[in-house]
């Protein structure tokens, strides 16, 4: 497997312009090179890497045809993406739109770390788009949750992002929501696809990148904590990557979005906290070594005890127990803060409801427990 990378191959026949797209080594990025490599269209496609030999692995590891892809080198938090001269030179006469997902996406980031890579990546995209006059389209990857501490339904719009009144639950939000702002500043042709948290990677429930989600289930599939943060209308909005990475690549390049925000989120399909608890427990117990522990469902508390609890966990809780509380501190508190994402602009687009949680969130608990989560650990060792 090679991918054409060097120079030389800047000079290669092109065929309907060039896409350059950002953090094709993720999760998201990487299918939706995968998607539009195996398309069968004429489209040639840049990505902007950090690191070749990473490239090289995930294009092997898709099996992208040959040739398919050129990889430049670069880091989006460098003027120009750090692109050399030439591979600029190369953009500015090929390029015809830009997809964004490069991103610092661990919750847990101090402000000005995320809004390093979140927002000034985001500003540097922008200054090089403006300097490639055929550039058309600016995609934008973002999170649902730039709606921050917001509550009740959310809309597809600008409006549906936190403001510094509202405020966020962690850093990684915020310099997502400034990035928004910047590009619906700097650009009319823009379009803004808001991803919910990706649970798996399909409704087979198959899970290849972990997250916040899966490190809080973690923990309380470990009896570490006896209160998840909730009201009574919290529900989790989650979506799988496929519907996200097929989304993306059906929106990101459509002529007749220009200036939309859409939301790729479960919205209705969202699955009651309490609900989905009780799957949880129901698929756990049928583990004979996790129901002799005894453990019991968390109980759902506001806010300010949850507050209460994680002073606690950093006053005598064990190390581990700590930093994992620490951790979920970037991501459960939006659980008491229920919202429901609008999604008819996305259906619209799309022709499909977003699938709903309910679908596959046993498939993944299974996967879970048939994976990475045989046995139950002892207190002290579980999440390392
Ligand atoms: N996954 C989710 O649950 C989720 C939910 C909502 C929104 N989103 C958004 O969707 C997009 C893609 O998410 P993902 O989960 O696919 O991300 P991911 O797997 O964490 O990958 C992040 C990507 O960004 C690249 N990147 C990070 N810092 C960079 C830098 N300084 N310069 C250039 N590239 C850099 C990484 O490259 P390296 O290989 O060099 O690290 C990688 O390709 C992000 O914008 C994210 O905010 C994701």
């Amino acid at each position: 497997m090679r991918t054409s990378h060097d120079h030389a191959s800047l000079d290669a026949p092109h065929g309907d312009g060039v896409v350059l797209v950002t953090g094709a080594t993720g999760l998201l990025g990487s299918d939706l090179v995968r998607r539009w490599t195996t398309s069968g269209t004429s489209r040639r496609i840049a990505v902007l890497v950090r690191d070749r030999a990473r490239w090289d692995a995930v294009a092997q590891r898709l099996a992208l045809p040959h040739d398919a892809v050129v990889a430049l080198e670069g880091d989006v938090t460098r003027e120009g993406l750090g692109l050399t001269r030439v591979a600029r030179t190369w953009l500015a006469s090929r390029a015809t739109a830009m997809v964004h997902l490069a991103a610092d996406t661990t919750f847990s980031r101090p402000l000005d770390q995320a809004r390093l890579v979140n927002r000034d990546g985001t500003a540097h995209l922008l200054a090089l788009a403006a300097d490639c006059p055929h550039v058309a389209r600016v995609a934008y990857v973002s999170t649902a949750f730039v709606a921050g501490r917001r509550t009740g339904v959310i809309p597809e719009s600008a409006e549906g992002a936190a403001t510094e009144r509202i405020g966020w639950v962690n850093a990684y939000e915020r310099s997502k929501a400034e990035a928004e702002a910047l590009l619906r500043d700097a650009r009319r042709d823009w379009v803004i696809l808001r991803s919910s948290t990706i649970a798996c990677d399909d409704a087979n429930g198959v899970v290849t990148q972990r997250n916040a989600v899966h490190q809080a289930l973690r923990l309380f599939h470990d009896g570490l904590a006896a209160m998840i943060p909730g009201v009574v209308e919290s529900v989790l909005d989650v979506v799988p990557a496929d519907y996200v990475s097929d989304a993306i690549a059906l929106l990101a390049l459509r002529d007749d979005v220009d200036g939309e925000t859409v939301h790729l989120c479960a919205g209705a399909g969202a699955m009651p906290l309490d609900e989905l608890l009780a799957e949880c427990h129901a698929r756990w117990a049928t583990d004979a070594a996790w129901r002799r522990r005894s453990i019991a469902l968390p109980s759902q508390a506001d806010l300010e005890t949850w507050e209460l609890f994680t002073q606690a966990v950093e006053q005598t809780g064990h190390p581990r127990l700590r930093r994992v509380t620490r951790a979920l501190s970037h991501f459960l508190p939006q659980l008491a803060l229920p919202k429901r994402f609008e999604t008819r602009r996305a259906a619209a687009l799309l022709g499909v409801e977003p699938p709903r949680v309910h679908e596959y969130w046993g498939n993944m608990i299974d996967h879970l427990l048939r994976t990475e989560w045989r046995g139950v650990p002892a207190l002290t060792e579980a999440a390392a």
